[in-house]
């Protein structure tokens, strides 16, 4: 490793540059193997980054700081705008150019990225098997458990429009935050009035469609990747164990923030 001098490289040091340029060990001579496992590194930091903006934001709903909470998610629709753009060097793979590292692979799969959990609970996905199925690993296990175990960006906003006299039902607002959200009319029905009458609750419509916004770029990723993988392995089955390209499609075709897609077919 290379050993910086932070009087000469501050911003290095800061940043452990010298740790984060060793982590790079390509496992084969393939041509194409630098791009995906950089392109997959920085996925995974991505994926954090994301879980770190999403559980500021609930947060800060937590607190009424509804302005702090939109200026966050403004930041949060954004990283993962740049997350779709980081599929454009793998995209382009021929199916050739991934056969010749694949097998470096083993059983391994994206499918098991702990991170990609992560956001996925506090986007609220909710599914306590995908934590256990890291309970050999007790420090992920239990990051991943505490993050199943709370409240997740919904939840927040729900509890918020809930304070604020919209008709969220009690229920919703005190429920088992391990389990999975499940869409209810109810909250259609709340977020009906928002849309109804936008200019009346101008922030919340604004939340909504920030909402709505990451919701959709979340898609985006998801549909970028089954199609990416369509391209490379057609209808191989996966490494992870699924079977591949028809597991993602139906992957893709969840709806995170389900109420605010059911909301729009009655306005
Ligand atoms: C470019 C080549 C890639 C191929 C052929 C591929 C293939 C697959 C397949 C087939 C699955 C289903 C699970 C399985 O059986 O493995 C999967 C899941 C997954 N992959 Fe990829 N993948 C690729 C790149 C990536 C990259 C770069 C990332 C980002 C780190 C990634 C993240 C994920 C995640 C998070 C899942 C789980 C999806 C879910 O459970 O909803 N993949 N991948």
């Amino acid at each position: 490793m290379l050993e910086l001098d932070a009087s000469a490289n501050p911003f290095s040091v800061y940043l452990n540059a010298d740790t984060l340029h060793s982590l790079q060990e390509f496992r084969t001579k393939a041509p194409a193997e630098p791009s995906f496992f950089i392109v997959s590194q920085v996925q995974d930091l991505l994926f954090h980054l994301a879980y770190v903006e999403a559980a500021q934001a609930r947060d800060q709903l937590d607190l009424d700081d509804l302005d702090g909470a939109l200026w966050t998610m403004r930041r949060l629709k954004r990283v993962l705008n740049v997350l779709v753009a980081t599929w454009e060097p793998l995209s382009g793979f021929s199916p050739q150019d991934f056969a010749e590292f694949r097998d470096a692979l083993g059983e391994g799969s994206g499918f098991q990225s702990f991170m990609y959990r992560k956001l996925e609970f506090v986007l609220g996905l909710k599914r306590r098997s995908m934590a256990d199925m890291h309970a050999k690993d007790p420090q992920v296990h239990q990051a991943l458990r505490e993050v199943l175990d709370a409240p997740g960006l919904y939840d927040a906003v729900l509890r918020l429009l809930h304070r604020s006299g919209l008709p969220v039902p009690d229920d919703v607002v005190h429920r088992d935050w391990a389990e999975e959200y499940r869409e209810r009319d109810e909250v259609t029905e709340a977020w009906r009035q928002v849309y109804a009458s936008p200019h009346q609750h101008r922030a919340t419509f604004e939340l909504a469609e920030l909402l709505t916004d990451i919701a959709f770029d979340f898609g985006r990723w998801r549909t970028t990747h089954m199609l990416t993988v369509e391209r490379l392995i057609g209808s191989k089955a996966g490494s992870g164990g699924s079977s591949g390209v028809d597991f993602l499609r139906r992957v893709a075709d969840h709806r995170f923030f389900p109420e605010l897609w059911a909301v729009r077919a009655g306005l």
